[in-house]
């Protein structure tokens, strides 16, 4: 079993699939792993800690023989030139609305898992790549809004007088927007949070923050059996809207990470509200990827409305490249494990939920069920 961890070509991501531990336990398992030179540069990992525990390091991407493909990205159509047939490539492919993409790797004939499409179940949580991505990108967005912002977060009682706290709202209370509450708090900010999902309401609260949401009957149904959000009407947008509104006009920082999975993200805050913020107010919207929660927020810039700053960082796990790294290739490592069967071989249970569910191309066509009549 030969396993190849290429570098990514993508110019603004610095993350890595694998690291020297999860290399370790490959070959553990009896894998060859071979490591593009420089794969880990940018998330802090040189060569020799590859090579030293048992990875060859090769001048190129040496996936042309290699059994298993670990990507952070889904590889370009010229990477997959050099992918062999039947090869397992596994990655965040992001495949919504990318069905020439899609194509590609069913013509490349490799058989592609996108993990982002695994299901919520505890079994996969070790696995879950949006988890510990998103974790991280809501403990950043706390910490780049602190960077923009002229202000300190903590109250602070001084010799020259008293510093109050700020005021930080976070939007979108899911996985990254728990840990930018979390993180808000560590620094000593006033915290309120809002989601569309009741369950998030108890989860806010436990962290100590306030949670304000227009909690009607449409409310109390807003949750998938996955655990995701579902798109709100129209009457529920309004009523959130004008919510949001009154409240956003008295914060300094808002965090916007509100996601609807295969949709466009929701757009939560016009350009009246900015409008309405104090000279020197941050906004960090992480959903700025997806089309974003905040008007006039630009992908991968910061601009300024009135005074109020409004930032689209993108990649935002990668401005953590190390640890975001690190937690990535523990996931993909562990869904490996499902692959690979007691004899040490590579063993695809191809009717495993989670393969199932992952799988999106094999032998040549796109057989994931919701990719399947638009590729
Ligand atoms: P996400 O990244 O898809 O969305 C982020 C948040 O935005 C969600 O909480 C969503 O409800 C919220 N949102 C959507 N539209 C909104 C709107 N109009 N206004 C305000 N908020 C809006 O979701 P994420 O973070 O990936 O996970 C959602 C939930 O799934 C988690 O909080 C958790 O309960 C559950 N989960 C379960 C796991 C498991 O293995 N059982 C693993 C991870 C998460």
């Amino acid at each position: 079993m030969k396993i190849s961890i290429p570098a990514e070509t993508e110019a603004g991501e610095p993350r890595v699939a694998a690291t020297p531990d999860t290399v370790k336990r490959m070959v553990a398992l009896g894998a060859e792993v071979v490591v593009e030179k420089g794969a880990g540069a940018r998330a802090g990992i040189p060569d020799s800690e590859f090579s030293a525990v048992g990875a060859k390091i090769a001048n190129g991407a040496a996936t042309k023989d290699a059994d298993v493909v670990l990507k952070v990205r889904r590889p370009a159509k010229a990477e997959l030139a050099n992918y062999k047939p039947g090869a397992l490539v596994i990655g965040i492919l992001d495949p919504y609305g990318n069905d020439a993409a899609l194509a590609d790797l069913a013509a490349a004939n490799v058989a592609a898992f996108s993990m982002e499409l695994l299901p919520r179940i505890t079994r996969a949580q070790v696995m879950d790549v949006l988890s510990s991505q998103a974790n991280l990108a809501g403990y950043r967005a706390v910490i780049d809004a602190s960077a923009e912002f002229g202000r300190a977060f903590p109250m602070m009682m001084t010799a020259a007088g008293t510093v109050p706290a700020a005021k930080v709202f976070v939007m979108g209370a899911g996985v990254a927007g728990l840990q930018a509450i979390a993180t808000a708090r560590r620094l000593g900010a006033v915290v309120t949070a809002t989601d569309v999902r009741p369950a998030a309401k108890e989860q806010v609260e436990s962290l100590g923050a306030k949670f304000i949401a227009v909690e009607d009957e449409e409310f109390k149904q807003a949750e998938t059996a996955g655990g995701y959000a579902k798109e709100m009407s129209k009457e529920y947008q309004a009523k959130q809207a004008a919510l949001v509104a009154s409240h956003i006009a008295k914060q300094d920082v808002v965090i916007t990470t509100a996601l609807i999975p295969g949709r466009p993200a929701p757009k939560l805050i016009s350009k009246a509200m900015v409008e309405s913020m104090k000279p020197g107010s941050v906004i960090v919207d992480l959903a700025v990827e997806r089309g974003g929660n905040v008007e006039g927020a630009k992908p991968g810039e910061v601009v300024t409305v009135n005074g109020v700053k409004i930032a689209g960082y993108l990649n935002v796990p990668g401005r953590l490249a190390a640890t975001s790294s690190s937690l990535y290739a523990k996931n993909l490592f562990a869904f490996l494990e499902l692959l690979i069967d007691k004899e040490k071989k590579l063993n695809v249970p191809w009717d495993d939920e989670i393969v199932k569910a992952t799988l999106l191309t094999r032998d040549g066509v796109v057989v994931h069920p919701n990719f399947q009549r638009k590729a």
